[in-house]
């Protein structure tokens, strides 16, 4: 099984820091943002991560390559803790697909198809990190509960966030556990059918990317996941977990980047 990460957009909100750098190559604590995700979609149970990266931001890929003489250099001087870090994060199993023009999250998506074959997989967004890795996790375990159907995770969020995330419509069947019936990418409030907006956490069927490569351009004029999503109810079920936001450390924006760096940063005990 896949976890797949986009990782191919420009980080226009982090300019003129990005100019150079990804933005996912960003500094959370003592680790790029990236490495975060890397390790939550491994620590699922994924065989391999797939970044779905653009052309122009190779130092990603540097990031998660052996350097042999990085990790020689370092037993040289003595400095083992390092050059084991250096040595674990070199031999990760990530490989990369690229995403040539930006045209929407299930566009992104779709260029891992050849990677993810007829089996389910994970997609986790990186502006929010979840360093205690328990939520793909708790998503599996209900989608085993629920015959391999696809899992969302979902956060209730207020009136004014609605129009930010793509929304779901449905019933609670189980405690935090929702029969899903219907999606919609960014609505108005008034449109909105429930409060509960997708995290950015998915576990999902292989027929969702079959119907990915027929979406068409929706909210944005983008390709959107949500869209494959909403027509993959017709047949199939598909369920949402409701998680606490507290689990997730948004980097999206300059600000709550900051915040994230400082609260993590406390719980490790650095700061
Ligand atoms: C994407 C998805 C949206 C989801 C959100 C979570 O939107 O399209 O459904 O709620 O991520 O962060 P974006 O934030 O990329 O506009």
């Amino acid at each position: 099984m896949k976890a797949l990460i986009p990782a191919a957009g420009l980080g226009t909100r982090f300019l003129p820091a990005t100019k150079a750098v990804p933005k996912e190559m960003l500094m959370v604590v003592d680790r790029p943002a990236i490495q975060y995700v890397v390790e939550e979609g491994l620590a699922s149970g994924a065989d391999e991560v797939v970044l779905i990266n653009s052309r122009s931001k190779k130092v990603i890929e540097e990031h998660f390559a052996p350097n042999p003489a990085l990790v020689e250099e370092l037993r040289a001087r003595g400095k083992a803790a390092y050059a084991d870090e250096v040595e674990r994060v070199g031999n990760l199993p990530v490989s990369y697909v690229y995403q040539g023009e930006a045209l929407g999250l299930g566009h992104a998506v779709l260029q891992a198809a050849g990677k993810t074959g007829d089996e389910p997989f994970f997609v986790l967004l990186g502006d929010v990190l979840v360093p205690d890795n328990a939520m793909l996790p708790a998503m599996k375990a209900v989608s085993d509960a629920h015959g391999g159907a696809s899992v969302i995770a979902v956060i209730p969020v207020p009136d004014e966030e609605v129009s930010r995330f793509g929304i779901i419509d449905g019933a609670e069947v189980s405690e935090g556990v929702w029969k899903v019936s219907g999606l919609v990418e960014k609505p108005a409030l008034e449109d909105a059918p429930t409060h509960l907006a997708v995290f950015g956490r998915y576990l999902l069927s292989p027929r969702v990317m079959e119907l990915l490569a027929d979406v068409r351009p929706g909210v944005g004029g983008e390709i959107q996941l949500t869209d494959a999503l909403e027509a993959v109810l017709a047949g199939e079920e598909m369920y949402a977990l409701v998680v606490d936001p507290a689990d997730g450390f948004d980097t999206g924006t300059v600000e709550s980047w900051l915040a994230t760096n400082n609260e993590l940063c406390r719980r490790a005990g650095i700061c």
